[in-house]
């Protein structure tokens, strides 16, 4: 890492070398030519990030692009080309062309791959689309331990899941054909991925989750903490980050990105495009930036494409070079900003793994250890009052179990159903028990509902199960 003193020092040595002192020439030349900060990849590297960009398959011919990308990006996502509907176009037959394509470039090119995405509501194959239940349920896990598997080694982190949050003020889950195979839809991703490739870090990643105060924000905040309790294997929340006039980047972005990193997983923004021109765009780059170096467990930003024309939203000049390639005022805004420095990063980023894969641990628990897990899913919602019901599912053979709800104050249990409930002394903690006979066979699940007077805190409760 180059310290900014040293920076400033070699700044200095450039500008004399137009003196030609000889010894001076010699210093300048021993610096490595991204040592200093002067690409995006080089400044961000300064502090322990990557900085990367989406590639596109079709574009890997263009000399002007791949100029760009390989001197300025050490991070790649593929824009499309490892999404479902591309790597498994008909069931169990895999299509690999061009998500190699770009993984090949990219280590090629001494980069990183971040793959996206295993699971996903959109761009789903047509078969897949027509699907519902346990058969989709399996076709997505098969998805995942293929793919996850045949990438094994090659990839620095996964969008495990992509987008399952509703947009609006419900903090809930998106209906989906995934969706309605049971809310735990997403551990059962997660816990595939890591399965197929332990050492990759496995992420959340979605969209208008910046905004602290948004429901959504909360929602998906309220899912990471759950898995963290439970053990659910997430290292990692992607946020998108794709901002215009309309969903301008918020002033509480820094707080977003703290409270997800204090859950105890890092953080990277993942698909950045800010819409618009000149020192207005500049700026917003800017805040982004500044708000991601300022959160150690913040680990990199990739920004959604490389030359504005290459955009998803082309007519909107969301990236950070024009159509010709040249670099915007916001490329130098967000250089500068990494250059100013910022937290560092805990873990600087390591280079491809290359060794042989490791073989996956067991997913079966123990011998003799009785195993259930329980998750949320929202009911109706009133003024003063809303339903949650706790679905629990047997991971193996089980005779019993036992749930514990904690809610937060002023919250308060009102009313159960399906179930024999005890409580703390607070109050705000309730285990529950079966009314009868509490055993079920491995995959077997069973619920109970509540209803929770809120008093203005929608907070989710946490929920855990215990198996005997
Ligand atoms: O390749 C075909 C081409 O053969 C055909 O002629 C043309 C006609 O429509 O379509 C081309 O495919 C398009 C593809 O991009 C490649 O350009 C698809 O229609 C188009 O839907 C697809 O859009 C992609 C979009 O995801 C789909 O949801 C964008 O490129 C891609 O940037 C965008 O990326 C998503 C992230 O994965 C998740 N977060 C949001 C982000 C932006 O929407």
């Amino acid at each position: 890492m180059t310290t900014p003193r040293l920076r400033s020092t070699r700044g200095r040595l450039v500008t004399a070398a137009g003196g030609l002192s000889a010894a001076v020439l010699a210093v300048t030349l021993a610096v490595p030519a991204n040592a200093a900060g002067s690409t995006l990849q080089a400044a961000a590297a300064e502090s322990g990030r990557y900085f990367g960009t989406a590639i596109a398959a079709s574009r890997l011919n263009d000399s002007t692009y791949t100029t760009i990308a390989n001197r300025e990006f050490n991070m790649i996502t593929a824009e499309n080309e490892m999404k479902m509907d591309a790597l498994e176009p008909n069931q169990n037959q895999f299509n690999w062309s061009s998500g190699d394509r770009i993984v090949n470039w990219a280590r090629q090119s001494g980069k990183q791959v971040r793959g996206h995405a295993l699971a996903w509501h959109a761009q789903q194959p047509g078969w897949m689309q027509n699907m519902s239940g346990t058969a989709l349920r399996n076709a997505m896990l098969n998805h995942i331990t293929q793919v996850a598997t045949y990438y094994r080694g090659k990839i620095h982190s996964w969008d495990v899941v992509n987008e399952a949050f509703a947009d609006g003020n419900s903090g809930g889950r998106r209906d989906s054909n995934l969706q309605r195979t049971g809310g735990d839809w997403i551990e059962a991703a997660f816990r595939a991925a890591r399965a197929a490739d332990p050492n990759a870090k496995l992420c959340y990643n979605d969209y208008n989750t910046d905004n602290w105060s948004h429901a959504k924000t909360q929602g998906v905040y309220n899912m990471v903490r759950d898995f963290k309790a439970r053990g659910v294997p997430i290292d990692c929340v992607g946020f998108q980050a794709h901002f215009n006039s309309g969903n301008p980047v918020p002033s509480n972005y820094h707080t977003t990105l703290q409270n997800f990193a204090d859950l105890g997983v890092d953080v990277q923004i993942t698909e950045l495009d800010i819409e618009g021109s000149g020192s207005s765009q500049a700026q917003q780059y800017q805040g982004v930036v500044q708000a991601c170096l300022s959160v150690a467990r913040c680990t990199g930003i990739t920004v959604w494409g490389v030359r504005d024309t290459d955009s998803w939203r082309a007519s909107g000049t969301p990236l950070l070079f024009d159509g010709s390639g040249n670099k915007k005022a916001a490329y130098t805004s967000v250089l500068n900003q990494l250059n100013a420095g910022g937290t560092p990063a805990p873990n600087p980023t390591t280079p491809p793994p290359t060794g042989n894969p490791t073989t996956p641990p067991p997913t079966t628990p123990p011998p003799g250890g009785a195993s259930c897990t329980a998750t949320y899913s929202e009911g109706e919602k009133w003024n003063d009052r809303f339903n949650g019901t706790v679905t629990i599912r047997a991971n193996t053979n089980i005779s019993n179990w036992q749930s514990t709800v904690t809610v937060r104050s002023p919250q308060k249990i009102t009313a159960t159903w399906n179930g024999s409930p005890t409580w703390d002394g607070s109050g705000n903690v309730m285990t529950m028990r079966p009314s009868g006979n509490g055993s079920l066979a491995a995959g077997q699940t069973t619920s109970f509902g509540f209803t929770v007077s809120h008093g203005g805190n929608w907070t989710w409760p946490t929920v855990s199960c215990s198996a005997s």
